[in-house]
C-alpha cells in the first residue's frame, strides 16, 4: 500500500472550456484501485470551484479524482441533490456505474431471475437494490450476506449449489463462481463478468449449451458518465438506494482501510474524508 500513502504535491489545477474545477471533499476507494494502486482513484465529491455549477455540490468520476482540488469534464459531474450527504453521494461513481450499466446491458429484467455474485461488497449492494428496482428477482450470493435481503433480495445464498437456474448474472467474482454462473443460465440468458474478486482461477471446459443462444459480457465502459450519475444521486437522494457505506475514515488512513476490505472485514464501499 506504499503507493497509496505517498502524497504529491501539484499546482492547482485550472479549467479549461467544458471543465469543472471541484475541491473535493470526499473520495471513494473501490476493490480494483487497492488491488493495483497504479490504476488510481476515479470517485470525489464537493464543491465546484470553478467552470460551470459554480458553488454546487457535485459528484465526479475520473482519473485525478483522489486529490484535495481536481478537474473533471463537465460531462464526468452530475449535481447532488439536497438531502443527500456529499460523503454518501462520493460512494457512488464506481461502483454505481458499474451496477447500473451491466444491469441495463443485460436486458429487461421484470420478473426475471438475477443472480448477483459478491453481492456483500461496494458493487454488489447497488446492483441488489437496483435490480430489485427494476422488478427482478434477486438472488445475492455472499458468505457474509447480513443485510442483503433488506436491500432488497429475494433469496441470499453462501454458495452457488442449489440455486434455480437463472436469467441474468452479475458476476462479481470471477473463476469457478463465472464457470457455475455459467451454468445456471436459462436458455437466451446472459452473464456479465464484471470482476475476479475471488481470485480462484476458472476452468471453462467449453461454453456448449442447447437451445437458445446464452451470452457472456465484459464490462469496461464508463464513458460520459455524468447522466448515469444524476439517476445514481437521484435514487439515493430519494431513498431508493443506500449507498451502503461501510467503512469511513480519513484519506490518511487508506492502508487501513485496503486491509480492512481485503481481510473480509468491509461490507458495502469505503468512503475516505479528504482532511
Ligand atoms: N469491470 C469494471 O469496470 C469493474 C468496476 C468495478 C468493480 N470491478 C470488479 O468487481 C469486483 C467487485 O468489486 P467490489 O468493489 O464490489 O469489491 P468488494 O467491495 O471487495 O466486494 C467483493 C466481494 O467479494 C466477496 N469475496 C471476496 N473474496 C472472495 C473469495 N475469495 N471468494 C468468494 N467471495 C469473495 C466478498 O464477499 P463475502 O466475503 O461476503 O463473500 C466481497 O464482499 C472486483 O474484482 C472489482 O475489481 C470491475
Amino acid at each position: 500500500m506504499r503507493a497509496l500513502k505517498e502524497h504529491r504535491i501539484v499546482d492547482v489545477p485550472e479549467p479549461e472550456p467544458g471543465e469543472v474545477l471541484v475541491e473535493v471533499r470526499h473520495i471513494s476507494a473501490n476493490h480494483g484501485e487497492l488491488r493495483h494502486p497504479r490504476i488510481g482513484g476515479h470517485d470525489a465529491a464537493g464543491i465546484v470551484l470553478g467552470g460551470p455549477g459554480k458553488g454546487r455540490r457535485v459528484v465526479a468520476f475520473g482519473p485525478g479524482a483522489w486529490a484535495e482540488r481536481a478537474v473533471f469534464p463537465a460531462s464526468s459531474v452530475a449535481e447532488v441533490p439536497d438531502g443527500l450527504d456529499l460523503a454518501e453521494a462520493a460512494a457512488l461513481p464506481m461502483a454505481g456505474l458499474t451496477a447500473l450499466r451491466t444491469l441495463r446491458a443485460a436486458g429487461p429484467v421484470l420478473g426475471r431471475r438475477v443472480l448477483v455474485t459478491g453481492a456483500s461488497g461496494g458493487v454488489g449492494r447497488l446492483a441488489v437494490q437496483l435490480a430489485r428496482l427494476a422488478g427482478a428477482h434477486v438472488i445475492a450470493q455472499a458468505r457474509r450476506g447480513a443485510g442483503l435481503r433488506e436491500l432488497g433480495a429475494d433469496e441470499v445464498v453462501s454458495s452457488l449449489d442449489g440455486v434455480a437456474p437463472v436469467d441474468v448474472v452479475l458476476d462479481l467474482l470471477g473463476g469457478p463462481y463465472l464457470v457455475r454462473a455459467w451454468e445456471l443460465l436459462t436458455p437466451g440468458g446472459t452473464v456479465q463478468s464484471i470482476g475476479w474478486a475471488s481470485g480462484e482461477p476458472a476452468a471453462f471446459t467449453s461454453l456448449f449449451a442447447l437451445g437458445a443462444a446464452r451470452s457472456i459480457h465484459s464490462f469496461g465502459d464508463v464513458s460520459e458518465p455524468g447522466p448515469d450519475l444524476a439517476v445514481l444521486v437521484d435514487l439515493a437522494a430519494s431513498g431508493l438506494l443506500s449507498p451502503s457505506v461501510g467503512w469511513r475514515g480519513s484519506w490518511e488512513r487508506v492502508g487501513e482501510a485496503a486491509d480492512a476490505l481485503f481481510a473480509g472485514r468491509v461490507s458495502g464501499k469505503i468512503v475516505l474524508d479528504v482532511t
